[in-house]
């Protein structure tokens, strides 16, 4: 497939290209900062925020696929948030839909559902069915961003997976991380399952490893061609004890849904 990839630049990035790359696919880059040194494949800078560079970066090749990855992975205030998240994806949208590129994967987040209190979901795994309940303005914009895709796939009949991810990194850190840690190499097949699956129509699975501590129903991932081989249960005897460990687990967000995180969703420039 040939695929764009916003957010190329990041972390995540950085792995799914030669991840995909590696398994055949053809990657197209894009993202707001320059090309990197030492990159040798198409890389278009463009902010995902402004449609022309978006309609027009998209223009310039035959595309099979975007995932979309481009966003500030953090707290900000909603303004930012919608525009990091929903204008960004809105934007790539109406491109998709204008040259007719029929799938888009979409790096949603766990803050989605971020203020689910994790003892509800304890003995039943949270189901992609559960309710929005973002755990921050971050999370909000991840809630937004997953209606509009859904949206387009009514209206205009693209294929959309959202990808609640949980905590992609190279190994777990944290007693939490036990629970919600995405290997890059799971990543991988994440995000290929999520691009070579059959007509999903509107999708969400959970981003996270096949973790022994795991409290996310992966069957909906599965159901889609995402069989995770990893498992954060390797790296436990290394992951140190803390005194945020249980506030962390209160909540599927952990430290996102608590109040170090509440902020007006303004910001006034006389405070
Ligand atoms: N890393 C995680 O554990 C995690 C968990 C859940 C969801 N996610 C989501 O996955 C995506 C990628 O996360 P990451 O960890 O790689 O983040 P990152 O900050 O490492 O990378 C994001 C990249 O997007 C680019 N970018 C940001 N806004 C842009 C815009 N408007 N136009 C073009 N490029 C833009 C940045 O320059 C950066 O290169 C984000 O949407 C994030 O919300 C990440």
């Amino acid at each position: 497939m040939k695929i764009l990839l916003t957010g190329a630049a990041g972390s995540i990035g950085r792995v799914l290209i030669p991840g995909l790359t590696d398994r055949g696919h053809q990657v197209v880059a894009l993202d707001r900062v320059p090309v990197p040194d030492g990159f040798d494949g198409v890389w278009h800078t463009v902010d995902c925020a402004d449609p022309d560079a978006v309609a027009a970066a998209l223009d310039e090749q035959p595309l099979d696929a975007v995932v979309h990855l481009a966003g500030h992975p953090g707290e900000a205030s909603l303004p930012e948030s919608l525009t990091s998240h929903v204008v960004t994806t809105a934007a790539l949208l109406d491109a998709m839909v204008e040259q007719q590129i029929p799938r888009i994967v979409y790096a949603s987040s766990n803050h989605a559902v971020g203020r689910t209190p994790r003892v509800e979901s304890l003995g039943e795994d949270l189901g992609v069915l559960t309710r929005p309940r973002p755990d921050t303005f971050y999370g909000v914009g991840k809630v937004a961003a997953e209606a509009l895709l859904s949206l387009y796939v009514d209206r205009h009949g693209l294929d959309a997976v959202s990808c609640r991810i949980g905590s992609f990194l190279p190994e777990p850190e944290t007693v939490r991380h036990l629970s919600t840690w995405l290997s890059h190499d799971d990543c991988v097949r994440m995000v290929e399952a999520s691009l070579t699956t059959t007509a999903p129509g509107y999708a969400v699975l959970y981003g996270i490893s096949a973790n022994t501590r795991a409290w996310w129903d992966l069957a909906a991932g599965r159901a889609l061609g995402y069989e995770p081989r990893d498992n954060a249960e390797e790296f436990a005897t290394r992951v140190p004890d803390r005194p945020q460990d249980e506030a962390e687990a209160a909540f599927v967000g952990g430290p996102f849904a608590g109040e170090a995180f509440y902020r007006p969703a303004l910001d006034r420039a006389s405070v």
